[in-house]
């Protein structure tokens, strides 16, 4: 069934069962690699809320859970646009921490945040991400956990907005060719 979204139609292309099926999957993965380990995990917002909360119910370790947004401001001529995180008060110092993300398009935006993690001196940065677009990629990203490859569409659903809407639907749509 294909839906409208202001001025768009989308077309279903990955399931509820599905996702929730390789979410499974992906929680099992790192409650199984990170045991012991009592893992941070930061959650960028909007788009990954549901992604999040969903990983995170089916993890089987002992694990914190913290929500972070990334503003983008104008920087100077050779900075370009720099990115900062909002609400991000944990010290990750020593720590095993797992970025959470909705999709990685271009990369661009994890390429910008990872290294001021970075200089937090985690023990461990590892980036588990719902979705990738390879042929969008132009700041290639280190993806530890990934649920879908998918092909340089735009997508709907599951957290993903079409200009603030269509982040309830719970199945992910793609923009009608
Ligand atoms: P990147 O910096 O290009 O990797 O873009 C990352 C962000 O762009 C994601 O976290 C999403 O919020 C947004 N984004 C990228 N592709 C899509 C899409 O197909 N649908 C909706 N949002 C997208
Ligand atoms: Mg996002």
């Amino acid at each position: 069934m294909t839906i409208q979204v202001h001025d768009k139609r989308f077309v279903p292309y990955i399931t509820e069962a599905k996702l929730q099926q390789r979410i499974k999957e992906l929680a099992q993965q790192i409650s199984h690699d990170l045991e012991g380990t009592r893992p941070l995990f930061i959650a960028i917002l909007n788009g990954s809320f549901m992604f999040a909360a969903d990983i995170f119910k089916h993890l089987s370790i002992e694990a914190e859970i913290s929500f972070i947004k990334l503003a983008s401001y104008k920087g100077t001529k050779s900075t370009g646009n720099v990115i900062t995180a909002i609400g991000l008060e944990e010290d990750l110092y020593g720590r095993t921490v797992v970025i959470l993300e909705d999709i990685v398009d271009t990369g661009k935006t994890l390429h910008q945040f990872l290294p001021q993690l970075r200089h937090q001196q985690p023990q461990r940065l590892l980036v588990t991400a719902l979705l990738h677009k390879p042929d969008a990629t132009t700041h290639p990203i280190e993806i530890d956990y990934l649920g879908f490859s998918v092909p340089n569409k735009f997508l709907l659903g599951y957290g993903l907005d079409y200009d603030g809407l269509g982040r309830n639907l719970p199945e992910i749509y793609q923009l009608e060719e």
